[in-house]
């Protein structure tokens, strides 16, 4: 197998959730430029990636064609246009013969599509799980593995079966990332029976499954709606700072042309990226679960942990924490509790400061779906 660099949970943008089948090679490269102008690319953002719809067919060898109305310089330029940026190029298809937007799939056509993707130098497939009928789903995606891996070029391979055949079991040394749950909605606390979830839905699904997340292969809970107006800079934060917690891949689903301070002060907090950044490569544990708030702990080098104190609710929530008190970690993972230092500092990943140390109980009032997460450390280094 080829050597697929992700040593830590990819980072990037994806045109999804933002503008659906509206994508066209003028909007991407705008994206690009936006992502290096805005600081994303220094915060750690890499990826760009064009999700369906930018295909229209097939030639008359099978060759996959793209909508030159919408791509008139083809992909391989705007390959070479993202790269020119220092960015990595991804893209989109499906395991089926139709994608999810009814755009022909690489059913039958794995091998040729890989191909065409490595001359076009993409680095990064997302793989769809639409019109799957009589498929395997393990055999459907190791098939495109082995395709991308025939091409000599080292591609990431984004699982996005929607958790449907427990991807998280078989996924290893397949793709590098899986979905979890159907569709990301922006929305904090809503469930369609097709549409999909919302991102408190999601973090509940989540909680089972951490003992999979490890390095080179994520947990993946659905692309960021942060700034795309459906919910409020409360629950944006929440959802950026939990799916840090959760070690989570970071594909940003916004229009980063537009983005107000409110929203760059999300994406770019580079304290909680770095959360993502870390050599355990831990998904964070549920330590603590009711139906006011959650506590999530992350395990993290050099003895240091994150905190996040999660208020599912409309109500503000007072806690009481004592750092004193052994947390029990889940047992899926092999390891029993986590006792705090009583010198260890608490340092405020929303405010960039310390707040306190581990000595005393912490009363702090959450605001309504306020996330409060702290890093707690022995070192005196802050
Ligand atoms: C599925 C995927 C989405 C998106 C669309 C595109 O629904 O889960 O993330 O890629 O298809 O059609």
């Amino acid at each position: 197998p080829l050597d697929i660099d992700v040593k830590q949970p990819p980072m990037g943008w994806n045109s999804w959730n933002r503008f659906g089948c509206d994508v066209s090679e003028q909007m991407i490269r705008e994206m690009a430029d936006a992502m290096v102008e805005s600081g994303m690319q220094d915060a750690g953002y890499e990826y760009i990636v064009i999700d369906d719809c930018w295909q229209i067919g097939r030639d008359d060898q099978g060759n996959i064609v793209c909508d030159p109305e919408r791509f008139p310089s083809g992909m391989k330029a705007l390959g070479d246009y993202i790269h020119a940026k220092g960015l990595k190029f991804g893209i989109y298809s499906c395991a089926g013969a139709k994608t999810c937007a009814n755009r022909p799939g690489s059913r039958g056509y794995q091998f040729q599509d890989a191909k065409k993707y490595a001359e076009w130098g993409v680095d990064f497939l997302k793989y769809d799980w639409c019109a799957n009928k009589g498929q395997n789903a393990q055999a459907a995606y190791l098939t495109m593995r082995d395709a991308l891996d025939a091409t000599g070029r080292p591609m990431v391979l984004s699982i996005c079966e929607w958790g449907y055949s427990e991807p998280w079991k078989w996924g290893k040394g397949i793709g590098q990332l899986w979905r979890v749950t159907n569709d990301i909605q922006d929305c904090w606390d809503c469930e369609f029976e097709w549409e999909g979830v919302g991102v408190i839905n999601i973090i509940d699904q989540m909680a089972d499954l951490r003992a999979y997340s490890q390095e080179g292969a994520y947990n993946d809970p659905d692309m960021l709606e942060v700034g795309n107006g459906g919910m409020n800079h409360e629950q944006y934060k929440s959802h950026f700072a939990m799916w840090c917690m959760l070690n989570a891949p970071l594909f940003a689903g916004n229009d980063l042309r537009s983005m107000d301070k409110k929203t760059q002060e999300i994406l770019l907090n580079k304290e909680l990226i770095a959360l993502t950044k870390d050599d355990n490569n831990q998904q964070a544990f549920r330590a603590i679960h009711s139906q006011q708030y959650d506590l999530w702990v992350k395990s993290m080098t050099d003895h240091q942990y994150a905190f996040a104190f999660m208020n599912r609710t409309a109500e503000a929530v007072d806690i009481h924490y004592d750092w004193q008190k052994y947390i029990i970690a889940d047992k899926a993972f092999g390891w029993h509790q986590v006792k705090i230092k009583p010198t260890a500092k608490i340092r405020d990943l929303w405010l960039h400061k310390t707040v306190g140390s581990c000595n005393e109980p912490m009363d702090y009032q959450l605001k309504p779906f306020e996330t409060l997460v702290v890093l707690v450390s022995d070192e005196e280094s802050f």
